[in-house]
């Protein structure tokens, strides 16, 4: 296994066992109908362990497994996602329908066609689901409380009619809270009206994950949204020393102070773990000097790439409290008599920031950026 920057499954996954261990076992269950919401840092390895659990369901012939990320839409509306996610439930039960065809070859086929391709008994199943999708490319006006309604509907009907469970996980979940039909907003009430349709499922089951503590928490931790008591809530959490080490010494001939000071500058996430990894490979030897090196040429190559589109998505008041923080002051006051401004106007910017996912409360009046290594190339641009 090489070093990489996509998520990682199989063999090139390390760590998070246990809980990898306790979905397969409850999402394999056919009587279980309890899903999994997780929440984390960006690039703490969200997506791998949808995918590793993925993997590991492939072999139970009773579950049939749906991966669909939010962020892979390209116009971002109501109809790409539930004619894009319908294809890929359709597709995932191919083995058990027979089909022979891709769902996107066949939403490309005039109807009478259609029929002519979809003769047997198990094909009748999706016939409806089929036309209804050709019907979306054709139609201007769609009925989109419908449209969702036979997206989540599907899975359950196709798993019914093959008597399997369904595990449709859906990645970058909170955001279909920004979907947009006809230019206003629409995905509070899709969640709304999907949780509906949750509540009725007996053979699917959902597995969400996504990034922005406060959006998840709207989703799915307070006891007015809507996933309330439905999903399990699982922090995906950084590496301990010995997952880093594990991951930097297969393919590096490394010491241990020179894991200590990868494993601090990357704070265990694994996304940098990886990066620095795949800069020191190209190295002949990996001494301290070397990494320090290499750690410094990635904030300064890597970083602007990474963080700096991040960066320029906020607002000039909270960008200038990010740098703040990153320069060492905490607490609201240090950060108002820095920028010379109202406390509660920066409790107020500290608020916004949280609910980006940028800025950590560790406790009461005690304020850190989210992610170290944005914060070190924060302070050192
Ligand atoms: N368990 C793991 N073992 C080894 N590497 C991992 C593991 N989990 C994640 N990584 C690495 O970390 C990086 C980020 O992983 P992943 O895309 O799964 O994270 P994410 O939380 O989904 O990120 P994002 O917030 O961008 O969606 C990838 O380079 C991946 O290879
Ligand atoms: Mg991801």
């Amino acid at each position: 296994m090489h070093f990489t920057l996509q998520p990682v499954k199989g063999e090139g996954f390390i760590d998070r066992q246990e809980l990898l261990e306790e979905m397969v076992s409850e999402l394999m269950d056919t009587h279980s109908t309890t899903g999994y919401a997780l929440y984390g840092k960006r690039r703490i390895g969200k997506t791998s362990i949808l995918k590793e659990v993925q993997r590991r369901l492939e072999s139970e012939h009773k579950t049939v497994t749906v991966y669909f990320s939010v962020w892979d839409l390209v116009e971002f509306s109501v109809v790409e996602l539930c004619q894009r996610l319908s294809m890929e439930i359709i597709d995932a039960y191919r083995p058990h329908l027979g089909l022979r065809y891709k769902a996107k070859e066949l939403i490309q086929t005039p109807l009478t066609m259609l029929r002519k391709l979809l003769d047997s008994s198990e094909l009748k199943i999706v016939y409806s689901e089929l036309e209804f999708l050709i019907s979306l490319n054709l139609k201007k006006d769609i009925d989109k409380n419908l449209l969702v309604e036979n997206t989540f509907g599907l899975p359950e009907k196709l798993a019914k009619s093959t008597d399997t469970k369904c595990v449709l996980m859906i990645d970058k979940f909170s955001t279909i809270s920004e979907l947009k039909s006809d230019n206003s907003k629409v995905g509070e009430a899709i969640i709304k009206k999907i949780r509906t349709i949750f509540e009725d499922w007996e053979r699917t089951t959902l597995c969400i994950s996504g990034s922005i503590k406060s959006t998840m928490k709207l989703a799915v931790l307070s006891s007015a949204s809507p996933f309330y008591r439905q999903l399990i809530i699982k922090e995906v959490k950084p590496f301990e020393r010995e997952h880093t080490k594990e991951l930097l010494s297969r393919d590096l001939g490394i010491t241990e102070e020179g894991i200590d000071e990868i494993h601090i500058f990357s704070a265990g996430i694994p996304f940098y773990i990886q990066f620095i990894g795949k800069m020191l490979e190209r190295r002949r030897s990996v001494t301290l000097e070397v990494i320090k090196e290499i750690e410094e040429e990635f904030l300064r190559e890597e970083g602007d790439i990474l963080f700096k589109e991040e960066f320029e998505n906020l607002s000039s008041k909270e960008r200038l409290i990010a740098i703040n923080i990153a320069k060492g002051r905490h607490t609201p006051k240090e950060i108002a008599d820095a920028v010379q401004d109202k406390i509660s106007n920066v409790n107020r910017f500290l608020m916004y920031l949280e609910e980006k996912g940028c800025v950590l409360r560790r406790e009461k009046g005690y304020y850190m950026m989210e992610d170290p290594v944005f914060e070190r190339w924060l302070k050192e641009r």
